[in-house]
């Protein structure tokens, strides 16, 4: 297919063509990564709900094939995951993939079910029993089976959102699954639709003998900022049922941006947990200024645990293959910035998609950050208010934003990590978003920018900001500023990128 699409990333996971949504199935096995996602075939708006097939060997470099499974009579193939049978319990062979997801259609509801492959996740077969798990109690929205392994009880545990919670199954032979517990109903940002389960286990602060569960629940909507995103909770697993940490007004967000939701991880890939977050939102998802796709995956995250001021976070940072994406660097010299300080030229033939790594020292400065520019006028500001403790993103004038525009504000009931407030927006698309921050002397920033897309990660993934922009040209300037007194940029990388 011919790219006529000016937006259309270069090193980001996207459809050739059609329409994409969540990430699904997510799998390792025999050297390769295993990308499926919501797909639409026929159209670049959603609908037709296929698993599209993506493959890579790094997790940069993707091969695109054939959808893998199509929806057929019972309805849309819905979201789900999928394990590798080891020890042949389903009897599809030893080495099977299998697939779960929620079959959906206005008539028969949302039901989960089970396909198998074996021939290394190219093709699926459905079972001819499905559906494998139905709703008890009729319940409409019961969806997104992530299914994973309990070693310490030899069986697999699935879990289901259904509606305002997470209901937990297992099973010893991943067809017949009984009921075990509930989480979630009244815990996090409320009220909201929870979907897009995903629940890992992480060493503490790379601790590899301390270890704490992450339930990763995707609310749509709930985000802080409007519309959809990702919240998780820490906590235990004592195989029947999680037990959350925290109190269920604390919400943790895996992604402080617009545009991260969806977000799951890869299952089979021993002592790395990577996560692949689907880069929209479902206020705008389906206008986006993009033709012959719609919708990107952000770059994919390797997750971690880490402690701070006795509180679990997750940590969410490019994984290390994004590193052989460098091209050309551009190194600028230290500098301090006290009165504005610009950087006219980027990159040569800047095609809009970089990399910006920056190691700054705090120094008197209240506010410290810059614009990214292009010569219309365009911009993103991204900027530290340390008096608030905040990193700031903002797109407001980032270019094409009037798709964002509604016609009625609507309130947003939210919470933080240290309030509940809420906020009227009357633009989904024009705004700033921030993430808390602890105030430090030094702070490291990597920022990806491909195309339509802004992707912050703060030292070493411990905030982790998206949002998308569409500006008519790439940013290829800077201008620092400062204000309170200086700070200054200790090193400065620009790096090319591509595949
Ligand atoms: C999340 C979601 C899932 C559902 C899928 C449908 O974005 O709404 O809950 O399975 O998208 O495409």
């Amino acid at each position: 297919t011919a790219n006529t699409d000016k937006f259309r990333p270069v090193y980001h996971h996207t459809p050739l063509y059609g329409w994409m949504n969540d990430a699904n199935g997510l799998v390792y096995k025999d050297g390769e990564y295993h990308l499926y996602f919501q797909y639409n075939p026929y159209g670049s708006k959603w609908g037709n709900m296929h698993w599209g097939h993506s493959v890579s060997r790094d997790l940069v470099h993707w091969e695109h094939l054939p959808p893998a499974i199509a929806c057929d009579t019972l309805g849309h193939i819905f979201s789900g995951s999928s394990v590798v049978d080891k020890e042949n319990v389903a009897g599809y062979g030893a080495g099977s993939i299998l697939a779960f997801y929620t079959s959906a259609s206005d008539k028969n509801g949302q039901n989960q079910c089970l396909a198998f492959s074996k021939d290394n996740g190219r093709t699926f077969t459905k079972y001819e029993k499905n559906p494998i798990l139905c709703p008890s109690d009729g319940l409409k929205d019961f969806r997104d089976p992530k299914v994973f392994r309990y070693e310490p009880e030899d069986k697999w545990v699935m879990i289901v959102s259904a509606d305002k919670e997470m209901r937990f199954y297992d099973s010893k032979n991943l067809k017949d699954w009984n009921y075990m517990s509930s989480f979630g109903e009244g815990y996090g940002v409320q009220p909201c639709q929870f979907e897009c389960p995903d629940m890992v286990e992480l060493p503490i602060d790379g601790e590899i003998n301390r270890k704490k569960w992450a339930l990763i629940v995707n609310v749509n909507p709930g985000c802080y900022f409007g519309g959809s995103a990702t919240q998780y909770f820490t906590g235990n697993f004592d195989g029947t049922k999680f037990i959350c940490d925290n109190q269920p007004n604390v919400t943790k967000w895996l992604d402080w941006g617009k545009d991260h939701y969806a977000t799951v991880c890869f299952s089979n890939t021993s002592d790395r947990t990577v996560a692949i977050p689907w880069m929209s939102n479902w206020q705008y998802c389906n206008i986006v200024p993009t033709k012959q796709f719609r919708s990107a995956n952000a770059l994919p995250r390797e997750l971690g645990l880490y402690t701070q001021d006795g509180e679990l976070y997750l940590s969410a940072a490019p994984v290390a293959e994004t590193k052989t994406l460098r091209k050309e660097n551009k190194e600028i010299p230290s500098f301090t910035v006290s009165n504005d300080y610009h950087i006219d030229s980027l990159l040569t033939d800047n095609n809009g998609a970089y990399e910006l790594a920056l190691e700054i020292t705090t120094g008197k400065a209240e506010i410290m950050g810059f614009s990214l520019f292009n010569d219309k006028g365009e911009k993103v500001d991204i900027y530290f208010n340390l008096p608030e403790k905040r990193l700031v993103m903002d797109r407001t004038k980032s270019g094409i934003v009037d798709f964002g525009k509604n016609s009625v504000p609507h309130e947003i009931e939210a919470h933080d990590r240290r309030k509940t407030t809420s906020i009227n927006y009357i633009d989904d698309f024009a705004l700033a978003t921030w993430a808390p921050i602890k105030k430090e002397n030094k702070y490291a920033l990597d920022i990806f920018i491909d195309k339509c897309s802004v992707e912050i990660f703060l030292n070493g993934g411990k905030i982790a900001m998206t949002n998308l922009v569409f500006p008519s040209e790439p940013y290829n300037r800077m201008c620092f500023y400062s204000k309170g007194g200086t700070f200054n940029v200790d090193s400065f990388n620009a790096y090319r990128l591509g595949l």
